[in-house]
């Protein structure tokens, strides 16, 4: 293949979506760790595996349970199907958030990017609505109490709270409504979400003129590399890439089965009662902060922030830079370093000398005693900001950067304490012995 030779032009209903020729660059797996069409792979699986599971599935409170264990036990592939759809779903939240992060690192959201981010935020909760509303559908023990846990979080945002969270649960409690409900938006309404914005997104990155080029890769500018035909260059790499994932996930639910404990039981709440693993963190946020701010300032302050920032000017507006520059990398160490110890130093401190939520302990806290550690965290913040500036002479991209990965580091590290870390009364305790309790409590099936 010789240099810029020229691709002839055939139709092909794939140059909706690539370009006929693409640079060499776009071919090495590095360019987006093919991120983005995984989520479109394990999209594509959910819809299917959630169509066969229909055809057993039973969304009437009395017999949801039963649909599914007869699925389990008496359909032919139905364990599978369900593993699949089970195993899929959570993967799609892992690929989706790294895919996301590759998109932020990389700096893939500027100018003519910027619509795609807002779809993309638009994507990312259709998926944990998804996951969410599926949680509840076999109506079992672990689901019945993670939603109820939920839905219960919601009372701690003020004025519109309590409304919402019985919009959402069709009463006070969880219920034949609730079944409906949640059963209604997780095969009709989001997935039909999902068919109008996938495309949409697509649609945006070919219009950017494709997926961000990196800059400087091996010292090759742009003109300077081949051009390659999109088929079968590009298409044969990305069809064996999504056969080589449904490959994987077919191995992991053969062999790992979606758990089932025993039947909803209103009257028994198993100890401890967590929330599904994607709400870990937020669930942890609630053992140190006032829920005021646990479940709705933080979160608020998160999801603003997020739309904000394609509105950010920086120097990488152009995209393409891994982390903005060398300096950015060493910033970007020194934020995750830091959390990485000052993060669960801070959870053990706060289980026994009540730091945070526990500002007063003498007397029950309050919104306003919720106050003071906010406020501290937010004077870490800026320090911290400030710090760096100082100690790697940082631009204000590197020091917003370097916070971004101190927040997105401490965020994965208490999800890790809740989901790993936390036992009997959600006190502090070792892996093992949290499943210990969890056992003890609600039979697995
Ligand atoms: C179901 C979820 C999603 C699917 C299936 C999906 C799929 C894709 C695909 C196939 C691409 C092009 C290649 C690539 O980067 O891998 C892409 C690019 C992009 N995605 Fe997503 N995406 C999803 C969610 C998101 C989310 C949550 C965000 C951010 C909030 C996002 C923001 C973007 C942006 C800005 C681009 C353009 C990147 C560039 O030009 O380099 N996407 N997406
Ligand atoms: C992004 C897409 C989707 C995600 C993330 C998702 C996620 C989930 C999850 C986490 C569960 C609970 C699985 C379990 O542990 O038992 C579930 C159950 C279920 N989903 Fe989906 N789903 C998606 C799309 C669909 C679609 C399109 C349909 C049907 C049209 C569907 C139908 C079902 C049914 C019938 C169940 C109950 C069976 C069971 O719980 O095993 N899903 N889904």
């Amino acid at each position: 293949m010789t240099n810029n030779r020229k691709i002839p032009k055939k139709r092909n209903f794939l140059y909706h979506i690539h370009p006929p020729s693409i640079s060499e660059n776009v071919l090495r797996p590095t360019h987006t760790w093919g991120l983005g069409g995984s989520a479109l792979v394990l999209v594509l699986m959910q819809v299917i595996t959630g169509i066969l599971l229909l055809f057993v599935y039973s969304s009437e409170m009395s017999k949801a349970y039963d649909s599914i264990r007869m699925l389990q036990q008496e359909v032919l592939f139905g364990r599978l199907i369900r593993n699949l759809h089970h195993w899929g779903a959570n993967l799609l939240i892992v690929i989706v958030f790294f895919h996301m992060l590759r998109v932020f690192f990389t700096g893939a959201y500027h100018n003519q990017r910027n619509t795609n981010w807002w779809i993309g935020l638009g994507l990312f909760l259709c998926v944990m609505i998804s996951n969410f509303t599926g949680y509840l559908l076999p109506m079992d023990q672990l689901s019945f109490w993670a939603i109820t846990i939920c839905a219960s979080m919601f009372e701690y945002i003020p004025y519109v709270g309590q409304p919402v969270r019985e919009m959402i649960l069709g009463g006070p409690d969880i219920s034949q409504a609730t079944l409906s409900n949640f059963y209604a938006i997780h095969i009709a309404l989001v997935p039909v979400a999902l068919m109008i914005l996938l495309p949409f997104h697509f649609w945006r990155v070919r219009k950017a003129g494709g997926v961000v080029e990196p800059v400087g890769l091996n010292g090759k500018d742009e003109e300077k590399q081949k051009k390659l035909a999109t088929v079968p260059h590009l298409v044969t790499r990305e069809v064996t890439a999504a056969l080589v994932l449904i490959a994987g996930l077919m191995i992991v639910s053969v062999f790992m089965n979606a758990p089932l404990y025993g039947q909803a039981n209103p009257g028994l709440s198993p100890n401890p009662t967590k929330a599904p693993w994607y709400f870990s963190g937020l669930q942890e946020l609630l053992q140190h902060f006032h829920p005021f701010f646990a479940v709705f300032i933080i979160p608020l302050f998160l999801v603003l922030w997020l739309t904000y920032l394609p509105f950010l000017k920086s120097a990488n507006s152009g995209g393409g830079t891994w982390f903005l520059s060398a300096n950015g990398r060493k910033t970007g160490i020194a934020a995750l370093c830091t959390s990485l110890t000052l993060i669960p130093l801070m959870i053990i401190a706060d289980e026994h000398a009540s730091l945070f939520l526990y500002w007063f302990p003498e007397i029950s806290p309050t919104v306003t005693d919720g106050v003071i550690p906010f406020v501290l965290v937010l004077a870490f913040i800026l320090f911290f900001y400030g710090w760096i500036k100082r100690r790697f002479t940082a631009t204000t991209d590197e020091c917003i950067q370097a916070i971004c990965i101190f927040l997105l580091v401490t965020f994965m590290v208490l999800t890790i304490a809740g989901i790993w870390f936390r036992g009997s009364g959600m006190a502090l305790c070792w892996p093992w012995e949290v499943s210990i309790n969890e056992i003890a409590t609600i039979k697995r099936l």
